[in-house]
C-alpha cells in the first residue's frame, strides 16, 4: 500500500522514517521493494547521474522525466519530487506551476524546496492548494555559491535562525523537514520543537528519520562526505562484472554456444 504524507507524520516518534533518493526506474524499484518509505528523486541527479559539478544546472523537465521514472516503478513509496534551483522562490505563479508539474506530470506525492525566509509564503500557497511540502534547512546546496558545502547552523545564531524557519515552515504547512549538515544537537532541539517530523542527513541519530542519496548508500560514488556510511561496494562490482565481459569479448568466451541462435534451414543459402 502506498505510503502517504499521513502516514510519514504518524510514523515519526514511533519508528525511524526511512528515505533515500532515487533517480530511475530500476533503483527505484529495489528501494520500494526493500520498504524504504519515502523516495525523494533528488536534485542531487545533477552530481550523480548528469555529470555537473553542483545541482544549478538541474532543470524542471530533467526532474520532471526522473521523478516520472521513479513513481512508475514504485508501488510503495511515498515519492517527493526536488525542485530544482530557480523553478521555485521568485514568482509565486511560476513555482506552483513547475511544482504542479510533478504531481500531475510525473507521479510524485509532495514536492521538497530547499528552503529560507523566501518559501514560507510559497509553502503556505502550495500546502493549501494541494501541493504537500517538504521543506529543507541547514545546508541547502543550491547556495553553494554563496555558503559552500560546510555544515550550517554552527553559531546560536544560525541555529536559532534555523529554529525559527523550522517552524514558520511547519506553521505555513510543511508536512516535513529535511535538516543537511547540522550539529546533532541543533537538529535534536528542533526535532523537539516542531510536530512535523525531521529528516537527517548528517544531522545527527536524534531527528525522526534519516536519508542519503542513494550512489553513497550502496558504494557507487567515488567521494562522500563524512557523514555518510556506505553499505555496499555497488561500484567495484560493477567494475568487476565489466571487465569479465571486456575480458570475455576480448577472449572469444563470450557469446558462446548457449547464447546464439543457429536456423538450420538457412545453412549455405548464399
Ligand atoms: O538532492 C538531494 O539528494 C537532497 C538530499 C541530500 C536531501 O536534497
Amino acid at each position: 500500500m502506498r505510503t502517504t504524507v499521513r502516514d510519514v507524520r504518524e510514523k515519526a516518534g514511533d519508528e525511524p522514517i526511512t528515505m533515500l533518493t532515487a533517480y530511475d526506474a530500476v533503483t527505484a524499484e529495489i528501494v520500494d521493494e526493500q520498504g524504504v518509505d519515502v523516495i525523494l528523486v533528488g536534485d542531487s541527479i545533477g552530481n550523480t547521474k548528469l555529470g555537473h559539478e553542483s545541482t544549478l544546472p538541474v532543470t524542471v523537465d530533467e526532474m520532471a522525466s526522473a521523478t516520472a521514472a521513479v513513481s512508475r516503478a514504485t508501488e510503495d513509496a511515498l515519492v517527493v519530487a526536488d525542485m530544482p534551483f530557480l523553478s521555485y522562490g521568485h514568482d509565486a505563479k511560476e513555482s506552483i506551476e513547475n511544482a504542479g508539474r510533478m504531481l500531475k506530470e510525473a507521479g510524485a506525492h509532495a514536492v521538497k524546496l530547499e528552503s529560507g525566509p523566501h518559501t514560507v509564503e510559497l509553502t503556505e500557497r502550495m500546502s493549501q492548494l494541494g501541493i504537500p511540502v517538504m521543506a529543507h534547512l541547514g545546508l541547502t546546496p543550491q547556495r553553494v555559491n554563496q555558503l559552500g558545502y560546510a555544515r550550517q547552523g554552527t553559531t546560536a545564531e544560525a541555529a536559532a535562525e534555523m529554529l525559527d524557519l523550522a517552524v514558520a515552515h511547519e506553521e505555513a504547512g510543511a508536512f516535513s523537514l529535511v535538516l543537511e549538515h547540522v550539529p546533532a544537537n541543533v537538529a535534536r532541539e528542533v526535532t523537539e520543537t516542531v510536530t512535523m517530523p525531521t529528516i537527517g542527513i548528517g544531522a545527527g541519530p536524534d531527528c525522526d528519520g534519516q536519508v542519503l542519496v542513494v550512489d553513497d548508500a550502496v558504494g557507487l560514488s567515488t567521494w562522500t562526505p563524512s557523514f555518510v556510511q556506505e553499505f555496499g561496494d555497488v561500484r567495484s562490482e560493477m567494475a568487476d562484472a565489466v571487465d569479465a565481459y571486456r575480458e570475455a569479448v576480448e577472449s572469444g568466451e563470450f557469446p558462446a554456444e548457449e547464447h546464439s541462435h543457429v536456423e538450420d534451414d538457412l545453412d549455405g543459402i548464399y
